[in-house]
């Protein structure tokens, strides 16, 4: 391990089955990650718990489908660390600590929180405490990379403040961790939004070839392109987007085509699909060898919540004598 990049921490929430824009704007990256940075990946469930607190009775089915598509992906539990979140208790100590060092003006300004309000939710002090939270997570094991989207720059920016606030105050204890932002392609869904687990307009990692022929061949197109022979504009079809991730072969000729009028739509859609099917076809067969041994799920995510923990405890006897907390109880724990 001497020789990688750094240290990588990084989390989902586990909120249901993962689509084509997660893969490309995320998890694409975290596979091609493992390999130069000793990585930790995170199922935040506690995170999940702050907007749906009230019905739980989904959420460990939900962990193992957020597990089983990380996996199918190419994470690879002998490569980095797989873990959950609320498996590793002392995420929840450093929080508390934390939290002590965060005025609530801060946390009241963050974009989520405000969204939350402008929705007219109420929220809970679970929620206030999010990016809390999400500092704990990235600071307990001293990560110093995050690869995030933008939407969470917000948060990795709290994460730096409380870095320099403990540090001030209590001594170096953490590295300031750093944003990896990365160039990923648009990912249109069904209706050409934005693929969004919240529009119900996605196409799963899990789903199987038929439903991915069905829901390609409902996608939305350019709309003044009707009839087979009407000149199409690739550039603001949603299917044309798709092929230009996953058909490079043949995504010139196909928008030369469209725009003579010689592609018409249905063709085109069951070239994608075809395409489409041959790059899932790697993440079914994974899938199907995790499914066919489940308990080998738990043992992948046991296995790594211990290794994480073990690097949590560390961090946690570090901060509990940097702020003079001492017990005769914690101070024993091996990190062994
Ligand atoms: N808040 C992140 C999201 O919604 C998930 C997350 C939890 C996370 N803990 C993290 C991301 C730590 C990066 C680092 O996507």
């Amino acid at each position: 391990m001497a020789q990688k990049r750094g240290r990588i921490l990084s989390g989902m929430r586990p909120t249901g089955k993962l689509h084509l824009g997660n893969w490309e704007g995320a998890l694409r990256q975290w596979v091609a990650l493992q390999d130069d940075y000793e990585c930790f990946y995170e199922i935040a469930d506690w995170h999940a718990l702050t907007t749906a607190w009230e019905d739980t009775t989904q959420l460990r089915q939900n962990i193992r489908d957020l597990a089983i598509d990380w996996l199918s992906a190419g994470l690879d539990p002998n490569r980095c660390v797989l873990f959950v979140q609320s498996w590793v208790p002392e995420h929840a100590e450093l929080h508390l600590l934390l939290s002590m060092l965060v005025p609530v003006s801060w946390l009241e300004l963050n974009p989520t929180y405000k969204e939350w309000l402008q929705e007219g939710k109420a929220p809970n002090y679970g929620l206030l405490g999010y990016p809390v939270l999400q500092a704990a997570d990235i600071l307990i094991y001293k990560a110093d990379t995050v690869p995030v989207g933008k939407d969470q720059l917000p948060h990795l920016e709290m994460t730096r403040e409380i870095v320099r606030r403990f540090n001030r105050l209590y001594g170096d204890v953490f590295p300031e961790p750093q944003a990896l932002l990365s160039e990923f392609p648009y990912v249109p869904g069904i209706d050409g939004r934005k693929m969004s687990k919240s529009y119900d307009n996605h196409i799963h990692l899990a789903d199987p070839p038929e439903v991915v022929r069905q829901k390609v061949s409902v996608f939305f197109t350019d709309p003044h392109k009707i009839r087979r022979n009407d000149p199409g504009r690739p550039e603001i079809c949603p299917v044309f987007a798709l092929h230009n991730i996953y058909n490079r072969v043949e995504v010139a000729e196909i928008a030369t085509d469209c725009r003579l009028g010689k592609l018409g739509c249905v063709a085109c859609k069951q070239r994608l699909a075809e395409r489409l099917n041959e790059a899932l076809e790697p993440l079914r067969q994974r899938r199907a060898e995790l499914e066919r041994h489940p308990s080998e799920l738990d043992d992948i995510l046991a296995e790594g919540s211990r290794k994480a923990r073990q690097v949590a405890q560390g961090t946690m006897e570090e901060v509990r004598a940097a702020m003079q907390l001492w017990s005769p109880i914690t101070a024993t724990v091996s990190q062994s």
